[in-house]
Formats: structure tokens, sequence, C-alpha cells
């Protein structure tokens, strides 16, 4: 099983799906509380008031990072409206969630093949909300998808808003300096950019071009999710909206990323998703991490432990190729 990666378990692989299912500790409505009492996981809708509401108690996070379903053709598409609609419930159940003073980002996609939906009705419909808008930021992939007749696609659309007036702590990239000219007289003495700024590097600013994309040889790499985002790219946006032991949350955990980055920056996480393999994914992605240091499986997978009590016959009908 070590060298046989899941496929996509968002797909058409019902019989894997029907087979992992009982293995799954959460059903809809369910929360796995943390032993160490930092995080919880939950299975469950977030555009449903009453279950956040019931999920947070009183609980205030200081900083929400979203990574909804984008309404593409690979994931269930729906009309603009509708995705539209159902985005403003989660929108208002994380401005409920959130504290006075708090940070709230939001990944997307826009369809270049269908006017760039969902990107711009969203934006449109933030605009009716309290949230305040702040920054837009792109981060480039390194693998794409695209034709030899079209630009390739390689950009992941990263939205920054505010709720009242949160801290906002600069972050710096790995990347170095090394343009110089910007000369200004200082005490009498002319100095470059470099000698008056506060790193070697450069600041990381609204263009991500530093953030390796997950793929299979990477530690953090979980097999079976289809929208993984990098880990540094998280802990990115955590270390500058938020401070050690601070809550946060994502009210689309999927492989539990944004839990993962809370676990290794210190931070409480409460997280939420709809489907119960990728809430128990969630859940054993910080056992592991616990158990072994390791972010992910890299060549392995969530469930190989009860994937290697099958035989190749057995898995082959459950669709996993041997
Ligand atoms: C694009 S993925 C998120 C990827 C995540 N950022 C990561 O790094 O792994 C979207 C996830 O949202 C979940 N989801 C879809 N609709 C939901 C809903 N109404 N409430 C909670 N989760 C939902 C899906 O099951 C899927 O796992």
């Amino acid at each position: 099983m070590e060298k046989n990666p899941l496929p996509r378990l968002d797909t058409k692989v019902e019989e894997l799906r029907n087979h992992l299912l009982p293995f799954c500790r959460l059903s809809i409505g369910d929360t796995w509380t943390d032993p160490q009492g930092k995080h919880h996981i939950a299975c469950g809708d977030s555009s449903d008031k009453n279950f956040i509401k019931q999920l947070f108690n009183k609980n205030q996070a200081v900083l929400a990072v979203h990574d909804p379903p984008y309404n593409l053709v690979m994931f269930e598409k729906q009309s603009v409206d509708e995705f539209i609609d159902w985005s403003y419930k989660w929108i208002e159940n994380s401005y409920d969630v959130l504290s006075e003073n708090s940070a709230l980002y939001i990944w997307l996609g826009a369809d270049q093949n269908d006017n760039f939906q969902p990107l711009p009705q969203f934006m449109l419909m933030m605009g009716e909300t309290e949230f305040k808008s702040r920054s837009f930021i792109t981060m480039r992939n390194q693998r794409g998808y695209g034709t030899q007749k079209n630009w390739m696609a390689i950009r992941q659309e990263l939205l920054y808003y505010t709720k009242g007036n949160p801290d906002y702590s600069v972050q710096y990239t790995d990347i170095p300096k090394i343009l110089k000219g910007y000369y200004k007289e200082i005490d009498g003495k002319m100095t470059d950019n470099s000698e008056r700024g506060k790193s070697p590097t450069i600041r990381s600013g609204n263009v991500w071009v530093d953030i390796q994309q997950v793929f299979y040889r990477m530690q953090e790499n979980v097999n079976g999710c289809y929208g993984q985002k990098p880990l540094k790219a998280i802990e990115r946006i955590i270390e500058a909206s938020s401070n050690e032991n601070d809550l946060i949350t994502d009210f689309f955990s999927h492989s539990g990323t944004t839990v993962m980055a809370a676990e290794l920056t210190n931070r409480k996480c409460i997280t939420i998703d709809i489907d119960p393999i990728f809430a128990e994914i969630s859940i054993r992605r910080i056992e592991y991490f616990r158990k072994t240091g390791k972010t992910g499986w890299q060549a392995s997978n969530p469930f190989a432990k009860e994937l290697s009590k099958l035989n190749k016959n057995q898995l082959e009908e459950i669709g996993i190729i041997v």
C-alpha cells in the first residue's frame, strides 16, 4: 500500500469511499476534540448557522482562512447565483465567529473559460458585507493547466479582508534583495535601499512566487486530496494575522492544512469539512504528526493501515490499481 497513492476521494470512487467511511470517526454534526485541548475538527456544513453557532459556542477566532470549492468544472459546478447565495451564508457565519478585530482570507478561483466566474461576483458580494477589503494576493503555482493556444493557468487568488482593526505583521520571503539603487541621504551619508531595509530578504507583497505547490514528493503531501494548499502559504497568513495561542478557523478543512499549520505555529484551530472522509483525514494528519513529526504521508496515504489488510483483488475491486 505504501507505494499506492489514493485517487481523488471526492470524485466517482464510490466503492473506495464506501470502504473508507466505516473508519471515519465523525458523521455530520460530530466534532473531534483534541486530547491536548488545542483543536476542534468538525464534520458539517459551514453554511449552516446553527451548526456553526453550536460548534463555536462563545469562542471567537482572530483569523479565518477559507478555501471553498471554486465552482469550476472539476468540482461540483452550480450556477454563479447559487454559489454566491451559498457563499454569503458562510461569510455571514464567519463574521459571527470572528472577534471584533480580526482577519479573513479566502482562496478563490476564476474560470477563464466562463467569464472568470465566480471571482468578480464574489468580490461584489463581499462589498455588501461589513468586511473591509485589504488586499488581493496572487500565488504562483509551478504547474498549471492550459493549451498551446492560451497562457498557462498558474495563478491562485487569495482575498484578504478585515473586521475592525486587527494587527498585521510584515512577512519576509527567503528571496535576497538583489536590486539596489533607491538612494537616499541619511545623516549626511548616501545609502542604498539594501542598507536601509529591516531584512536582507524581500518583503512578501501581494504576489507570491516563492511557495512550492504541493506535489507527491513533498513530505506534506496527502494522497487522495485534490485541493491541498502548501503549509508555507498558510503559515505566512497565520504569522501575518495572528499571535501564538490565538484561535484561528478554516471552514473547508479537506487535507487539514490549516489545522496542521496551526499546530506548527502554536495556534488553536477550529476546522470543518462536510465530508466525513476529509474530516477524518484532518484528524489523522494531526495524530500522525504528533506520533512521527511528519506533516503528511508523502508516498503513502492516511488509510494505509486499513487498506494493507486487503489483497490485490480486493484493492482493485474498490478502485485502487496495484
Ligand atoms: C478546496 S478544498 C480545501 C482545501 C484545503 N485548503 C487544503 O489545503 O487541504 C474544499 C473542501 O471543502 C469541503 N466542503 C465543501 N462544501 C462544504 C460545506 N458546505 N461545509 C464544509 N465543508 C465543505 C469539501 O469537502 C473539500 O474538502
